[in-house]
């Protein structure tokens, strides 16, 4: 027997004789977020607010350069490590939560009560970490068109160099999560694999090759480490946590920025249902709002920046007599900009392919499966369900003459038991954008989706599609399920319809748009400056995905950490 389940034995004896006893070293959170605290009345060089990737990098960076720094996180712990308690049953008396165990990632389709935010009309993690608690965790390393077609002078590809290696170096990512370095499940990876090599498509070594993204595949890259969900959460937090001159706390939701004009004195504190102001350090302190996507321009507005539309509708809320006088307020392009990867779901099927239950092994995993997992951190639950299909790059070029760039990825599920789902992502080049706005409730709305409403944008897509349908035309015992066979890819995708429900990726960008022309004036689109301060203020700064200008062709965690890291930069040497 071992020492787990001697504990779950003792754990059941002590409730039994209505005992209360220490757990064990091992079974307790290595550290704890301080929980809000609003008598605490010192003040603080940098409040960061958000702790998603962006939030996680700046927290870190700006207390390793020696100053005050305060994290507030809205949301409740997450992982294990920072004294997270949500577990599938087979997790209890083990230091691991759902958000620890790559195989249960799954499970927010399933369940997301209390991890998802509830003030969007899109999902998104509202716990420590945010997008990269509940995550599938793919990762890998950017493309170079993807900062120098979209990010402006500052943030090119040759700029984003030092950044990029900084993320890599702390985070260098596997192509093999389970301890045991072996890849569990292989079949569906072999058999595309072997389909795309013979219609003339490339293996590469995806994080050194990295800028030979056409007609290429690879293993697909995880942020995971020791079969755990490790990532920004295991890295940049327990840094910064360390040292005596930063502090975090969860369940701190930030209402809005107090400001005076310009100048930003503090940050408005939403705790356990009382509300107060915690102040950064008089004249010199700073606030970076690392909220997301919709957190970020949701806290913007609330504070009097955006357009005077959405301004008018706060004002109209239950926020009305709280919120900072028209007089004082910011004309920005707070909302507009928004952008997704375009989701285009293709389904195929195979003999070859073996699925497995990830949503079973929430409450009633294989035995052996859960075993391997908790003794050695291997096996199938160690691998991000179920995407360890291949990941492959595809470079498209319409009548517009702009490189449009895919990715795909492979899950090994669908509607039959030897199926796979094969996503396409329009990233880098697609020049569709849609609004993000807010309702008197105080709910963000995706108003206008950013799906594919440019015709170039969506013949890339059709070329797309028909590319791999023609690159696995000659895989034996293939069936098409979507699209079938005699399905045109022009007819299929557009019986797709191109709004969040059927195209969502859950890679949301761009509200808070950076850029050199000032979005106060007539015509210019930026919301922050070349350092991420936002135009019009002294001391408030953006930092996560919302400032991306167009999109990049990874899923996001990876260009997030470098956009954080390259901001750290700027921000420090103003
Ligand atoms: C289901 C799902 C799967 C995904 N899969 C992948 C993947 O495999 N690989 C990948 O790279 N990307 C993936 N993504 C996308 C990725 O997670 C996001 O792009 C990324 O997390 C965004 O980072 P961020 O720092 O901009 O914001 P977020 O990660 O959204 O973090 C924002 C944080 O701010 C907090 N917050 C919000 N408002 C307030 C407030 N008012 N006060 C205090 N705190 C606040 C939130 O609680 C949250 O913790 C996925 C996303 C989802 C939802
Ligand atoms: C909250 O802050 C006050 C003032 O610094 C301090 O005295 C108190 O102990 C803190 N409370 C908790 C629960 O940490
Ligand atoms: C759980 O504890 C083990 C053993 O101490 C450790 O190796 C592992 O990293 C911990 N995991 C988490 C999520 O804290
Ligand atoms: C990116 O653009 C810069 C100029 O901004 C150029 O020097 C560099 O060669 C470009 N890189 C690639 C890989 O295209
Ligand atoms: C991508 O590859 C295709 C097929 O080889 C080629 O026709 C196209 O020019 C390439 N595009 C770019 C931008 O390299």
């Amino acid at each position: 027997m071992h020492s787990l389940s001697k504990w779950a034995v003792l754990s059941a004896l002590a409730t039994w004789l209505q005992l209360s006893i220490a757990a064990p070293a091992e079974h307790q959170p290595r550290a704890a977020a301080a929980s809000c605290n609003l008598s605490n009345k010192e003040t603080w060089d940098y409040i960061v607010v958000g702790s998603g990737p962006g939030g996680l990098t700046m927290a870190d960076r700006l207390s390793e350069a020696g100053h005050k720094v305060l994290l507030l996180e809205k949301g409740p712990p997450s992982t294990g490590r920072w004294g997270g308690t949500m577990k599938a049953p087979w997790l209890q008396n083990t230091n691991l939560t759902r958000f620890d165990v790559p195989g249960l990632c799954n499970q927010i389709w399933a369940d997301r009560n209390g991890i998802a935010c509830t003030d969007y009309d899109q999902l998104a993690g509202c716990v420590l970490g945010g997008g990269v608690a509940i995550n599938s965790g793919l990762y890998w390393k950017p493309h170079p068109d993807d900062w120098n077609m979209s990010f402006p002078p500052g943030w090119k590809d040759d700029d984003m160099k030092t950044a990029v290696d900084k993320v890599f170096t702390r985070l260098p990512g596997t192509m093999y999560p389970s301890r045991d370095g072996k890849l569990y499940l292989p079949q569906g990876y072999n058999m595309l694999s072997a389909g795309l090599t013979q219609g003339g498509w490339k293996s590469i070594d995806a994080n050194v090759q990295n800028d030979q993204r056409n007609r290429t595949f690879s293993h697909t890259i995880y942020y995971f480490a020791d079969g755990e969900r490790h990532g920004p959460l295991a890295t940049y937090l327990v840094t910064a946590n360390a040292r005596k001159n930063f502090a975090f706390w969860t369940g701190a939701g930030v209402k809005r920025v107090v400001r005076t004009g310009s100048k930003v004195t503090g940050v408005e504190v939403e705790c356990g249902g009382s509300s107060g102001v915690i102040n950064v350090t008089p004249n010199t302190g700073r606030v970076i709002v690392s909220a997301g996507t919709f957190g970020s321009a949701k806290i913007l507005w609330r504070s009097g920046i955006g357009p005077t539309d959405v301004l008018n509708t706060v004002k109209s809320s239950s926020d009305g007599s709280s919120m900072i006088s028209s007089d004082q307020w910011i004309n920005l392009p707070v909302g507009y900009n928004l952008y997704d990867h375009v989701g285009t779901d293709l389904e195929v099927a195979h003999s070859s392919v073996v699925n497995y239950d990830f949503y079973g092994a929430w409450s009633r995993p294989i035995q052996s499966d859960s075993q391997l997992y908790l003794n050695s951190r291997s096996g199938i639950l160690a691998q991000s369900a179920p995407n360890f299909g291949p990941m492959f790059w595809d470079i498209v070029t319409p009548a517009d003459g702009i490189n449009r760039h895919f990715h795909w990825q492979a899950r090994v599920e669908g509607s039959r038991s030897t199926s796979m789902t094969l996503t396409q992502y329009l990233g880098t080049g697609s020049v569709s954008r849609g609004r993000l706005t807010i309702n008197n409730q105080l709910k963000t709305i995706v108003s206008q989706s950013p799906y594919l409403n440019d015709a170039n944008d969506k013949a890339a897509v059709i070329q797309g599609v028909q590319n791999l349908r023609d690159a696995l035309s000659k895989v034996s015992g293939l069936t098409w399920v979507r699209p079938t066979a005699s399905q045109t890819s022009t007819a299929f995708v557009n019986s797709i319809p191109s709004n969040p429900g059927s195209r969502n990726s859950n890679h949301w960008i761009g509200t808070n748009r950076m850029g050199a022309d000032d979005g106060r004036v007539s015509g210019g689109k930026a919301v922050v400056d070349l350092n991420t301060k936002v135009y019009g203020t002294d001391n408030l700064f953006v930092v996560d995905a919302s400032i991306f200008p167009g999109h990049i062709t990874s899923n996001p965690t990876a260009a997030i950490l470098a956009v954080a890291e390259q901001a750290a930069i700027k921000i420090l040497a103003l």
